[in-house]
């Protein structure tokens, strides 16, 4: 049996299933799902999303009608925008559906698999809908099991502008919540299928570009039949946030490619917009020694190679021990070397755990 085998973000690997590489890029649909199943298995806190929980898999928190078409949005956090293409999906296989919606009851590998398949038989694709631009990743090229439409993609990972995911809706940091590093919105429209359920599961699932992962998500609809007479004229726009923006961190259940090494210390950008007159300089201090534990004499300097007016970039990538969660302030050093702190509250920061080479960035903006 080819079965794939899942990590975390943390490397943990711990399976009894026979276990052989398996990428998510660029065959979309070649990563089994393994534990991790279609609602994703965060094995940094060993949950599994595949079973009703306390805030999943209990009741339906968005009723669409059928062959409606409604805005769905996730959120990618800042710290880990892989770029890729992402899915959602309808099983319709209510049989199917129904374990994944029974209390107390965790699904086996085999069920979550052919869930799996269900999903993405049920794919709900961007060509689907009338008018929507749907366009093919930048990341992949035409020879490619990749270069499809039908999936929704992100913009090129290495973009100069608009890049990757958080390009797709270019809102700002924060236009929604995640609890690692805060995130941007990414919406786009699907069309729920001609069918109906008093409760099913409406299915995310992103491939990332840049490392060996897919990322899995479920939320709770149900889907009434279209009345008499509404047929596919009706467009009644609800939104439904796919569970993932209030919870991104427990989507994040990845598969990976091989066992790692886990990371002692992460690179972590600092990138910061901050507008500064000729001879102004921007430094960093903090609540952890590599970040000169508050002092403002040894703050760290960030580098304005990259400042422009319309993007007035301060820059610095400084080792920090994953996992520490530290607190930090930007400083402004004038010319007559006076200091001006960045207004209150303190920023905080969580450095991501994960395999060695990690690297992650933290974005702000001078306040
Ligand atoms: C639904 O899924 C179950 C379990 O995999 C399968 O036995 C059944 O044949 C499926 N039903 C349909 C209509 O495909
Ligand atoms: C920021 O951190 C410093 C050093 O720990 C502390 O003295 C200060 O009260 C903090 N500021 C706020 C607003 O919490």
């Amino acid at each position: 049996m080819k079965a794939a085998f899942i990590s975390t973000l943390q490397c943990l690997l711990s399976l009894s299933t026979p276990m052989e590489p398996v990428t998510a890029w660029p065959d979309l649909e070649a990563a089994q799902v393994g534990r991790s199943g279609p609602c994703g298995y965060n094995a940094r806190v060993s949950v599994d999303y595949n079973q009703p929980g306390d805030y999943w898999g209990n009741s339906v928190v968005a009723t669409y009608t059928a062959n409606d078409i409604v805005e769905v949005q996730w959120c990618v956090d800042n710290n880990g925008d892989h770029g890729g293409m992402f899915t959602y999906g309808i099983c319709q296989n209510q049989t199917l559906v129904d374990l994944f919606l029974t209390p107390g009851y965790l699904p086996t590998t085999e069920e979550k698999q052919a869930a799996e398949d269900c999903f993405l038989e049920g794919e709900l694709k961007c060509t689907d809908v009338s008018g929507q631009t749907c366009g093919y990743s930048p990341d992949c090229t035409s020879d490619q099991a990749c270069y499809r439409n039908d999936w929704f993609t992100c913009n090129a990972f290495n973009a100069d502008t608009n890049r990757a995911c958080q390009g797709v809706d270019s809102a700002a940091l924060n236009s929604c919540t995640t609890t690692i590093a805060g995130g941007y919105t990414v919406t786009k429209k699907i069309k729920i299928p001609d069918y109906s359920s008093d409760h099913t599961l409406l299915r995310f699932r992103w491939n990332s570009y840049q490392t060996a992962q897919v990322y899995l998500h479920c939320a709770d609809i149900a889907i009434s039949a279209s009345g008499p007479g509404s047929s596919s004229s009706s467009s009644t726009v609800s939104t439904s946030r796919t569970a993932t923006t209030s919870t991104a961190t427990k989507t994040r259940t990845t598969t990976a490619s091989t066992t790692c090494t886990a990371a002692t210390t992460v690179s972590v950008v600092f990138n910061e917009l901050v507008t500064t007159t000729y001879g102004e300089n921007i430094f960093i201090t903090g609540s952890i020694s590599q970040l000169s534990s508050w002092s403002t004499s040894s703050a760290i300097a960030l580098s304005a190679s990259s400042y422009t007016s319309s993007n007035p970039l301060w820059t610095v990538a400084i080792d920090l021990p994953a996992g520490t969660t530290f607190e930090y302030k930007l400083i402004k050093k004038e010319t007559d070397g006076s200091i001006i702190w960045e207004s209150d509250p303190n920023r905080s920061y969580t450095v991501p755990t994960g395999c060695s080479g990690l690297t992650a960035t933290a974005s702000a903006t001078w306040r």
